[in-house]
């Protein structure tokens, strides 16, 4: 027997068939605000994804070299494959381009519920403008492609990391090495024991301290304007203020924390959380962003998130929301091995007028067939005998009700869809 790899999942049908609900629901989200899907390869160079972030992103990565000595890595995102795309082929394309995509991503990270080696990420990119109507619009995407598959309790918060650096470069840069960014990574991890750590480390003055977490810890937009001048807090309660009164968005709120990992983000970013899913809550991450430029493309404003779309079914399965079940609408029984030719000719029949239909292939007896087809949640069974055949009949067992009924076979699918 082999083993599954760590980190990485198995889905049964009825895993599936709740992975394909949730993606059409967000898909159509997405398209409802104009949004066009993309694909990317599932590997790329390695160099993709050490450009912005260092070498040291490879203890994170699943990378690996090919067969003729290439570099490679699975991908553990879409921002930077989709930014190349985009570079190198969607450039001329009317602005703003909105896209978005579906696919599987890979982190070397440390596997529990909510967090996996191989996971799915749905994400949207936005490219070419950063109205503040923009911006509003896409952190209203994020909420709503979450909404609309039926989740019910979320938290967004917004943050922004201009505001962010500037109190940083205020209280604790001249203290700090040049260039180290350890304590952003800290924040995002919200280790307050290992910050304050950092603090005593490099002999932060008290004073410093103090403002910097005061100003961390604000989840009030009134209480930023002690800390943040007016001119620059504009228009960040401009799109504050669009979320929350055009939007209709309740439940938002300031999160001067948000530090994000990756290492392309400025401005405005943003998370929403699951609070049911506890250690692994957060379901979605984004921003402002810049790589085009450092992929040799002509500077253009972006921004994005990401949907853990894994982390989404987990949510709603916690919520206990109730999952459509596919149903087969039919299954044919025949009743001997000379009705099965038949059985299929009927079979084939409904199915081209978009049944879903199911034929016993075991050549079981009737109780037998009428109990499988229970456990595939048939809505009717057709049982195929030779006395109806023989007048163009078949009969119809409503699986519900357990009411029978003689059909014509002539007008068998009318009268199902029908039923
Ligand atoms: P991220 O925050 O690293 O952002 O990932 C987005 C989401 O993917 C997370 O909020 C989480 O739900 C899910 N996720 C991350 N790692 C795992 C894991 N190991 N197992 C299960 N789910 C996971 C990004 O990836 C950015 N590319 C988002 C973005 C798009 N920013 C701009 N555009």
């Amino acid at each position: 027997m082999f083993n599954i790899p760590r980190g990485t999942r198995d889905f049964t049908p009825v895993d599936m068939e709740k992975r394909r609900f949730v993606q059409k629901k967000m898909s159509f989200t997405f398209e409802s605000f104009g949004y066009k899907e993309i694909q990317t390869p599932t590997f790329e160079t390695l160099e993709l994804f050490t450009a912005k972030s260092g070498e040291s992103i490879i203890d994170e990565l699943y990378s690996f070299r090919d067969k003729s000595g290439r570099e490679l890595a699975l991908r553990p995102e879409l921002t930077a494959p989709v930014m190349r795309f985009y570079v190198d082929k969607l450039q001329m394309e009317p602005k703003p381009l909105k896209l978005f995509y579906f696919g599987n991503c890979f982190r070397y990270d440390r596997p529990q519920k909510g967090r996996y080696r191989e996971f799915t990420q749905m994400g949207c990119e936005l490219i070419g403008t950063s109205t503040e109507e923009a911006i509003a619009e896409l952190i209203a995407l994020a909420y709503n492609a979450i909404i609309n598959t039926g989740l019910k309790n979320i938290n967004l918060r917004v943050g922004n990391l201009d505001f962010l650096k500037y109190q940083y470069d205020k209280n604790l840069s001249e203290f700090f090495p040049i260039g180290s960014n350890e304590l952003f990574r800290l924040i995002d991890k919200e280790d307050f024991n290992e910050i304050q750590n950092q603090f005593n480390e490099y002999n932060i003055p008290n004073n410093n301290q103090k403002e910097f977490m005061d100003f961390l810890n604000i989840n009030k937009l009134l209480d930023l304007s002690n800390y943040i001048e007016k001119n620059h807090l504009k228009r960040y309660e401009e799109i504050f203020s669009l979320l929350e009164n055009e939007f209709n968005i309740i439940n938002i709120r300031p999160e001067m924390k948000i530090a994000r990992g990756l290492d392309y983000y400025k401005g405005i970013v943003f998370e929403i959380d699951a609070p049911i899913l506890g250690a692994e809550k957060q379901l979605c991450g984004g921003g402002e962003y810049e790589l085009v430029e450092s992929f040799g493309g002509k500077d253009v404003p972006t921004s994005g998130f990401a949907l853990g779309f894994d982390r989404i079914i987990l949510a709603l399965e916690t919520e206990k929301f109730s999952f459509p079940v596919i149903k087969t609408d039919v299954y044919i029984v025949p009743v001997n091995e000379d009705m099965i030719q038949k059985s299929i000719e009927i079979a084939q029949i409904l199915r081209n007028k978009g049944i879903l239909t199911d034929l016993d292939l075991l050549k079981r007896g009737i109780s037998k067939s009428l109990k499988y087809a229970n456990s595939k949640n048939a809505e009717k069974v057709i049982i195929v005998g030779p006395d109806e055949l023989k007048n163009g009949f078949v009969t119809v067992k409503d699986m519900e009700s357990g009411e029978q009924k003689l059909m014509e076979i002539n007008n068998l699918a009318k009268n199902l869809k029908n039923n």
